[in-house]
C-alpha cells in the first residue's frame, strides 16, 4: 500500500542548492483515506513544509492545487503533471489494495488510514526520514533501520501489515534512499524556490481588552496579538520587569493570510489592574519590544467616555440655543417684514 505513496516521493523530489536555516525544518506529505465501505472511499492529500500547507490533491479535477506561489519548487509543469498522473494512479491503487487486504486484516467499516511521510532536516548535512501509518487514529506502524516496525498499539493487525511489507525488499531500499537522499534534496529546493516568503518578517499588532468578568470584584485582561510572521513570539503579562505567572495563553493560531494570532489573559483583582502591562517580543521588532499599559488602554476609554459625554452636551445646548433662537428671531422677522 505503501509502495506508490513513496514511489510518489521520488518522483516529487528535485535537487536543490543549500540553503541557510537554522532551526529543523521538515517536509511531508500527508495522505488521509476514508473506507466507508467496500465500495466507498474518499482520500485527502497534502503536502506540507513545517506548518505550513504548500499544495492540496482536487480529487475532483484530478490536480494539485498550488497554495503557494512557490509550492512547485523549481518544477515544470510538465513535471507536475506527470507527478499528478502519478498521484492519481497512487491513490485508485492504495484505495483498491485496502479493500482487497481489509478482510485478511481484519479492517471494519468505517475505517480510516493516515500516512505521513517526509524528513526532517537539521542544520548542516544531517537529516531524518519517516514514515508513519496510523489505523483509525493509532499508530500502526512506521519504517526505521531499514524495515517495518509494527507500533505496540496497532497488536496483531500492524505485526500483520508489516510481515506482509516486510517482504518486500526492493521496497525497502527505495524508501531508504528516498528518506535519506531524495527527500533533503527536495527541501533543500524548495528553500530555495520559498526563501523570500519564509524569511519573511511580518510586525505584530497588539491590542488589550477586558473579557468576560471572572468573578465578583475580578477582571480579566486581554492582550491580543495578530499578523505577525514568523510563528515564534513572547507574549507576557508583566508588572514593571516583573512576568505575571498567571499569564495564560491560547495556541498561536493561524490567519487567512499565512500570519498568526495569539490571546494572552490574566486574571486579576480589579485595584491590582493598574500597573500592567503586556510585553511582546517578537523577531520582527528588532529588539523594541511593543508595551501595552492597561492604564493606558483604560485612560483611552475614559477620554473617549469624556469626549462622549461632552459631544451630547454640546449637542444638547445646540439643540436649546437653536430653539431659543428660532423662538426669540421669528417675532424679530416678522417685525422687520413689516
Ligand atoms: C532545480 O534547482 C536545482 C538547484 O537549485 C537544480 O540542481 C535542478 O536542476 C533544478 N531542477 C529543475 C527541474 O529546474
Ligand atoms: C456504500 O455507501 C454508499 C453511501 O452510503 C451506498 O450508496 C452504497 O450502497 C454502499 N455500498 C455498499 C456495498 O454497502
Ligand atoms: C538496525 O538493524 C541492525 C540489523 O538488523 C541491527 O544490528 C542494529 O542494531 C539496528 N539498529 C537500531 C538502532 O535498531
Amino acid at each position: 500500500m505503501l509502495f506508490l505513496l513513496l514511489a510518489f516521493l521520488v518522483a516529487l523530489l528535485p535537487g536543490g542548492d543549500t540553503v541557510e536555516f537554522k532551526k529543523p525544518i521538515s517536509f511531508h506529505v500527508i495522505q488521509i483515506s476514508s473506507f466507508y465501505n467496500r465500495s466507498w472511499a474518499e482520500n485527502l492529500f497534502s503536502g506540507w513544509l513545517g506548518e505550513l500547507e504548500i499544495y492540496r490533491w482536487d480529487t475532483e479535477s484530478g490536480s494539485f492545487v498550488f497554495l503557494r506561489s512557490w509550492s512547485k519548487g523549481n518544477f515544470s509543469s510538465k513535471e507536475w503533471m506527470d507527478l499528478g498522473e502519478f498521484l492519481h494512479t497512487h491513490l485508485i491503487s492504495f484505495t483498491q489494495e485496502t479493500w482487497k487486504y481489509a478482510h485478511q486484516l481484519q479492517a471494519e467499516y468505517p475505517f480510516v488510514l493516515q500516512v505521513a511521510a517526509g524528513c526532517e532536516l537539521h542544520s548542516g548535512e544531517a537529516s531524518v526520514g519517516f514514515v508513519q501509518e496510523a489505523y483509525q487514529g493509532t499508530d500502526l506502524l512506521r519504517f526505521q533501520n531499514n524495515s517495518w516496525l509494527p507500533s505496540p498499539e496497532g497488536g496483531s493487525k500492524a505485526q500483520d501489515v508489516c510481515r506482509l511489507l516486510n517482504k518486500y525488499e526492493g521496497l525497502k531500499e527505495r524508501v531508504h534512499w528516498l528518506l535519506s537522499d531524495t527527500c533533503p534534496r527536495f527541501v533543500l529546493g524548495l528553500l530555495d524556490a520559498g526563501k523570500a516568503d519564509l524569511q519573511r518578517q511580518v510586525r505584530p499588532e497588539a491590542w488589550l481588552s477586558s473579557g468576560p468578568r471572572p468573578g465578583p470584584g475580578r477582571l480579566l485582561l486581554v492582550c491580543r496579538v495578530s499578523g505577525f510572521y514568523p510563528k515564534p513570539v513572547q507574549v507576557m503579562w508583566m508588572r514593571g520587569n516583573q512576568e505575571q505567572p498567571g499569564t495564560e495563553r491560547s495556541d498561536i493560531l493561524p490567519n487567512a493570510d499565512g500570519t498568526w494570532y495569539l490571546r494572552v489573559t490574566l486574571d486579576v483583582e480589579a485595584g491590582d489592574a493598574a500597573g500592567l502591562s503586556c510585553r511582546v517580543t517578537h523577531s520582527s521588532l528588532g529588539g523594541q519590544d511593543i508595551v501595552l499599559y492597561w492604564e493606558h488602554h483604560t485612560s483611552i476609554g475614559f477620554i473617549l467616555l469624556t469626549v462622549i459625554v461632552l459631544l451630547v452636551l454640546l449637542a444638547g445646548l445646540a439643540i436649546w440655543f437653536g430653539k431659543r433662537w428660532t423662538h426669540n428671531c421669528s417675532p424679530c422677522t416678522v417685525a422687520s417684514l413689516k
